[in-house]
């Protein structure tokens, strides 16, 4: 069991999660959420009454959070400022304005200085994110481009919500278009990333796939 780091990127709905979970279980790695950690701080902004055009705010209210993210992948807890955020980093309010927050170059610099201690601590990982073969973890053992036609990705999200499959569709749209546009860290593939679609692939057969990438 020695160090393995697998850097998972990609839209949301993409079933990032669910495989980058599976996929840590499977190989006995930890596992990291990095788009919780974005949530957290808006989690924060939101509570403290930060407005989303106050960057100077926004970046005070990250340096001071104090941030604890569980890296169990079966249990991946976030605390924030001691206060359990589990339910309310997946809510409406905190995904209407991550993107906002996660656009913050001083906030990426802060998470992504946070996500690589973890990592180095970890040794074995799966991490996921948008920027994590290009910027985080750009030595990581394999990198991975996780996408999905978007009807796909707003079904299956729409699936985890209340919201409708229209509702949820323009806002994925709208992130993707904020994630992959902004200056600071976009989402993008990793020029030696492996590419999957999982438009027409289950769970079970993505994570089959990377685990045998891994042991390869
Ligand atoms: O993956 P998830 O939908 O939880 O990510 C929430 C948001 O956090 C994304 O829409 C993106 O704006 C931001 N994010 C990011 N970089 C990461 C992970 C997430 O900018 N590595």
């Amino acid at each position: 069991n020695g160090r393995c780091v697998v850097a998972v990127d990609g839209p949301s709905g993409s079933g990032k999660s669910t495989v980058s979970r599976r996929l840590a279980s499977a190989l006995d790695a930890q596992y990291l959420d990095t788009g919780a950690m974005y949530r957290a701080v808006t989690w924060a902004v939101l509570r403290y009454g930060v407005d989303l055009s106050d960057l100077e705010g926004i970046t005070k209210v990250a340096g001071e959070l104090d941030l604890a993210i569980g890296t169990d992948p079966t249990a991946p807890h976030v605390r924030a400022d001691g206060v359990d955020v589990d339910a309310d980093i997946r809510g409406p309010e905190v995904t209407a304005a991550v993107s906002a927050v996660a656009a913050v170059p001083a906030v990426r610099q802060l998470l992504v200085g946070q996500q690589r201690a973890l990592i180095e601590s970890a040794g074995r990982i799966v991490v996921e994110g948008r920027d994590i073969g290009a910027v985080v973890a750009p030595d990581a053992d394999l990198k991975v481009y996780l996408t999905a036609s978007a009807d796909a990705r707003a079904r299956r999200r729409s699936l985890e919500t209340t919201a409708s499959v229209d509702d949820t569709h323009a806002d994925l749209l709208r992130r993707d278009t904020l994630d992959s546009t902004r200056a600071a860290d976009p989402l993008q593939q990793a020029a030696d990333a492996v590419v999957l679609d999982t438009t027409a692939m289950g769970i079970d057969e993505a994570v089959a796939r990377l685990r045998a990438m891994v042991t390869a």
